[in-house]
């Protein structure tokens, strides 16, 4: 099974207004949200190892529902800051007794590794969003690296373990 966990979060109704002032709208319609703000539904999917990212995105990719609109991927082009994950805008059809609508999802992959980093660097963001000490920066992007280091190990020794299961059988 390559998924370790799934989290899911609805974005707040008043985050979704700031949001929206931040992108310099004055239309608050259903529709210009709906256009505007593709994450107002968020799941955050937790895999254990690299590999399972990209397979997980595979299997979504490949459902014949299930529109890929934007993908950002932060494992092979990591931000700046050592921040690393997988992300998908997809498009899926909701069922509704007498219509379909169809809205937009954000998917965030990332290994139980990944997710480690970004809670701490989401939380020390959050508390002093302007200022974070530049040493503080330093050492986050420090462990991002040997973070990112211990979790290709990992996937070899993962592979290394199935093909010795696969020889003994
Ligand atoms: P938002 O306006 O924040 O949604 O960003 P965006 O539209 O540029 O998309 P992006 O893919 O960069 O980021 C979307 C989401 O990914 C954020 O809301 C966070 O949950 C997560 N994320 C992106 N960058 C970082 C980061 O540097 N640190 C952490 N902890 N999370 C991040
Ligand atoms: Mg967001």
């Amino acid at each position: 099974n390559p998924i370790h966990s799934i989290q899911s979060r609805l974005k707040k109704p008043n985050s979704i207004i700031s949001k929206m002032i931040k992108k310099g709208f004055a239309d608050f319609s259903y529709s210009k949200i709906k256009e505007e703000i593709t994450d107002i539904a968020g799941i955050r999917v937790i895999c254990q190892y690299i590999d399972d990212i990209f397979t997980i995105y595979d299997l979504l990719s490949g459902q014949s529902d299930v529109k890929v609109v934007k993908i950002s991927d932060y494992i092979n082009n990591p931000k700046e800051n050592g921040y690393r994950s997988f992300h998908m805008i997809v498009n899926i059809p909701v069922f509704f007794s007498d219509r379909t609508e169809h809205v937009n999802v954000e998917i965030q992959i990332r290994t139980i590794a990944m997710d480690y980093w970004a809670s701490l660097e989401h939380e020390l963001k959050y508390k002093n969003p302007d200022n974070i000490p530049p040493f503080i920066k330093a050492k986050l992007l420090e462990c991002a690296e040997t973070i990112a280091e211990t979790d290709y190990k990992m996937q070899e020794i993962y592979k290394a373990v199935s093909n010795i299961e696969n020889q003994d059988n």
